[in-house]
């Protein structure tokens, strides 16, 4: 009875139309990092900030869960032992798909979080700047993702899952982005297989034991069903 722990990153939401950051046209392409994705940024100009994920919000609304979401959550359904699905994608793609352990490292667009009192709340899909928040009333809600210089969510419940993994995979994520880049060598320290599934080698691929390349939903529901086969 394997442990397996999945990370997914944009790739895995390309199909379904969600752009990634890193390709040619890709978000940050359109966007600096710093305009968009920092504290810094968000204090300097929340109007730009809030419009950016209220796009980003209505876009992950429109679009559906393609293959490779569907083959996760099947596998966590069948399999015996524990799969988690730990996403860096703020999309909800894994979670309508039915994956149900799930961790949002990087947060999630359909959620709000108060800067003051750090309390959360379903987010609407055209969030205000300054707009109260519902526990302690401060005008602060923002947008709940975590931000370049912030700490990633549930790390110690990350690393333990990965020090009892016998399978760690990561799918459509180019190990640009520190912690996440490092659960490789942290799972194969523990013990774990390895395996890099994505269109093209990541920046840390030569630390996997195992490639798949290709789009990911032909790739993922191979390797699922290579799993359940046994
Ligand atoms: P990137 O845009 O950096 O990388 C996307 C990866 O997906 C690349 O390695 C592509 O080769 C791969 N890919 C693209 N299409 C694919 C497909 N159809 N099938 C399989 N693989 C495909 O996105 P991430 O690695 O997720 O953080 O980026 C990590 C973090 O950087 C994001 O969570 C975000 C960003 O800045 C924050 O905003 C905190």
């Amino acid at each position: 009875m394997s442990n397996i722990v999945i990370l997914t990153g944009a790739g895995i939401s390309a199909e379904s139309g969600i752009e990634t950051f890193r390709a040619d046209t890709g978000l940050w392409a359109q966007h600096r990092v710093e305009d968009v994705a920092t504290p810094e940024g968000f204090a300097r100009d929340p109007a730009r900030v809030v419009a950016f994920y209220n796009g980003r919000r209505s876009q992950a609304a429109s679009v559906a869960p393609n293959a490779a979401h569907d083959a996760l959550a099947r596998l966590e359904a069948a399999h015996a032992g524990e799969v988690l699905v730990v996403t860096q994608n703020v999309d909800d793609l894994h979670e309508r798909s039915g994956s149900n352990n799930l961790i949002h490292m990087h947060g999630a667009l359909n959620s709000a979080l108060c800067g003051a009192c750090e309390h959360r709340w379903p987010a609407p899909l055209e969030m205000q700047v300054g707009q109260k928040c519902p526990a302690c009333n401060a005008p602060a809600a923002r947008p709940d993702i975590v931000w370049f210089g912030e700490m990633p969510y549930q790390m110690d419940r990350i690393f333990a899952a990965l020090s009892r993994a016998d399978i760690f995979v990561a799918i459509g994520t180019s190990g640009n982005v520190y912690p996440a880049a490092g659960f490789v060598a942290e799972a194969a320290r523990a013990g774990a297989r390895t395996l890099e599934i994505n269109l093209e080698p990541s920046a840390v691929g030569s630390q996997f034991d195992d490639a798949l390349l290709g789009p990911a939903t032909q790739t993922v529901p191979e390797w699922v069903d290579s799993i359940l086969a046994g």
